[in-house]
């Protein structure tokens, strides 16, 4: 007989949200139990694209260098490309993932990290390890079925281990939904989602050696726009799962039929058709359908019930937002639960999750839906049928003008997919402005807001609200380098100030000698902890030298002052508190 277990936190889930939640709580040493009602980890590849901020997040939690060496790395997912067949006719492509020659230098500078692609099957299973190393308690082939709040504020969730089909109660202050985009968390909780259900995607598994394809032409997936089988819609794409031998083909019913049940025979006869090289041996590792979403929960936790990840986002591949959004939504709880369990922190402070992390996701969420658009215009404007291909491929080639706006027209469409191949801003430019976590000083201006709905430009700032900018910086006298991100998170506060500001740093430790919260404090200048050799903290500091940038755990600036003050004592344990939801 399984025993009911008590327990902080529990979390429904162990894909990226909740894995990762559970590797940040461990981290915390906050005692989690996760489950999940799958067997294990992820057995299909799913979401891939690894951005600069949720790599980020796992450098964090001391785990990038686990991650990084597996992934495909940023120069292995240079291209999006076009085609007739993989060996055949090539409609054109761009430069994707940072790759763009004009646009590298954003993405170096961006992030201590790069982008890169990795799998959920193969990422899934190290977070899980690690987190488990950690001492959180993941619980496989357990499945959630209700919860109840109990009078002294504890939820009280039944669940059901469905090998032996027993079921129990764990007891938790908190209970997180990170379970998904069909959330039985979100469900019980009556919070409604807008938007709708969209499509259901057909993909196949398949291994075959695709090397001499994508050697030439490195790519995170290509499109093959073929519609010489009226069965099958003419458009699907191969999307590389390990280079060059795995790969995912998204292929759908012409008809759009959802329930189309193709035989094994069918499914090799059009990967021929796409792959358009007979001498390439396949070999079908499965297939799946995935139902994609435009969709976002209209809150996200409700009493001691907090919900992130595609419980309460979904949307389509497109931007490869999915995961990554996911990972970050953890890292914005994680310190949150466990500064309100150790006694730091008002339980007040988990209600700012709605106000920052929701317009996150509707960003995103819109993002990923407008993108799609793009992709169904090039789908139209090719032709759908082979009479309508046989046109649009003729006149590529007129030496008509006819011939020649058709070529605008395609190149102009192809570049419309800028905003997802290239958009830096859309990953870096989360921002929690309207968060109670906030603080803006009177009469602190923050940067041009306008910016923020550009898709591809990061907006770099210390405004309240934004995410700490990544700066190299060095210790005097010695060459290695180190990010400001490095010096932040990792479970604590920092404040960062220059020459002039010791009195934030004495405040900072102050704080600190008490036992309880940390908040460290780096001077950076000439003769301080670190020498901001390349000047840059200086262009994005955005305070005067001897003024402070206080960060929270999650590496978002919750404060900032100007310049020091004879009383940075009780002003900064002011901002804490009020932070911290204690005033
Ligand atoms: P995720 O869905 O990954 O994990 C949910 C977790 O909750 C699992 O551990 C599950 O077992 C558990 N759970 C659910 N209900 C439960 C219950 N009642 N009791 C207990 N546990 C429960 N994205 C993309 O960008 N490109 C892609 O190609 C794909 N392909 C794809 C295929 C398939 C089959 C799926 C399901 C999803 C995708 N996605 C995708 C979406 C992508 O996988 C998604 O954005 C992230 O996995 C979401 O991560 P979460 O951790 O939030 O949920």
């Amino acid at each position: 007989e399984i025993q009911d277990v008590e327990v902080p936190v529990l979390v429904v889930g162990a894909g990226p949200s909740g894995a990762t939640l559970a590797l940040l709580l461990g981290r915390y040493g906050i005692p989690v139990v996760a489950i999940s009602r799958h067997r294990g980890t992820a057995n299909t590849p799913r979401a891939h694209i690894f951005n600069q901020r949720a790599m980020e997040v796992l450098r964090d939690a001391g785990v990038e260098h686990l991650v990084k060496p597996i992934a495909s790395t940023k120069d292995e997912i240079a291209h999006v490309a076009w085609l007739h067949t993989l060996a055949g006719e090539e409609y054109g492509r761009v430069y994707a993932w940072g790759n763009k020659p004009d646009r590298i230098g954003e993405y170096l500078t961006a992030s201590p990290c790069e982008m890169s692609d990795l799998p959920q099957s193969v990422l899934e299973p190290i977070l899980v390890k690690e987190a488990r190393q950690l001492g959180a308690d993941i619980r496989f082939s357990t499945e959630f079925l209700s919860h109840k709040s109990r009078s002294d504020g504890r939820v009280v969730t039944r669940v059901r281990d469905r090998v032996t089909s027993e079921e129990y109660n764990i007891i938790s202050q908190y209970l997180v939904g990170a379970d998904g985009a069909r959330s039985a968390v979100l469900a019980s909780l009556d919070i409604p989602i807008d938007g709708k259900q969209l499509d259901d995607a057909f993909n196949v598994y398949i291994r075959a050696d695709l090397s001499r394809y994508f050697d030439i032409r490195p790519a995170s997936m290509v499109w093959i726009l073929n519609p010489d089988a009226p069965d099958w819609s003419s458009h699907g794409s191969i999307r590389m799962v390990r280079p060059w031998n795995e790969f995912i083909v998204s292929m759908h019913n012409a008809k759009g039929n959802l329930n189309f049940e193709p035989k094994d025979e069918d499914i090799l006869t059009r990967l021929r058709q796409l792959i358009g090289d007979d001498s390439i041996e396949i070999e079908l590792l499965g297939h799946f359908r995935w139902t994609i979403n435009d969709q976002v929960a209209r809150t996200w936790q409700k009493d001691n019930v907090l919900c992130i990840g595609d419980a309460v986002h979904r949307h389509p591949p497109i931007n490869g937002l999915g995961s990554n959004t996911c990972i970050s939504d953890a890292f914005n709880i994680a310190w949150k639960l466990a500064f309100v369990l150790k006694g730091w922190a008002d339980p007040s402070i988990l209600e700012s999750l709605t106000a920052e992390r929701k317009p996150v996701g509707d960003g995103v969420v819109r993002r990923a839906n407008d993108g799609m658009l793009v992709h169904r215009r090039l789908w139209a404007f090719m032709g759908s049928t082979e009479a309508e291909r046989t046109v649009v491929s003729q006149a590529l080639r007129s030496a008509t003008p006819e011939g020649a706006r058709i070529r605008t027209k395609l190149r102009s469409i192809m570049e419309g997919t800028d905003d997802e191949f290239n958009s830096l801003g859309i990953q870096m430019n989360q921002t929690y402005l309207n968060s109670p976590l906030t603080v803006i000083e009177t009469g602190d201006k923050p940067p041009d807001l306008q910016g923020l709905n550009v898709m591809k430009k990061q907006i770099i700032a210390t405004f309240p609200g934004f995410h700490l900018p990544h700066v190299w910086l060095v210790k005097d006298g010695q060459s290695e380098r180190i990010s400001t991100l490095d010096l932040a998170g990792h479970g604590d506060f920092v404040a960062f100030t220059g020459i002039g500001g010791q009195g934030w740093i004495d405040a900072a430790n102050k704080i600190t000698s008490e036992g309880k919260i940390t908040v460290k404090a780096y001077g950076i200048g000439r003769g301080l902890d670190y020498l901001d050799a390349y000047w840059d903290w200086e262009k994005v500091r955005g305070v005067e030298e001897d003024g402070v940038v206080l960060v929270r755990p999650d590496h978002f600036v919750c404060w900032r002052c100007s310049q020091s003050c004879p009383n940075t004592s009780e002003k900064l344990r002011e901002v804490m508190r009020r932070i911290l939801g204690q005033s």
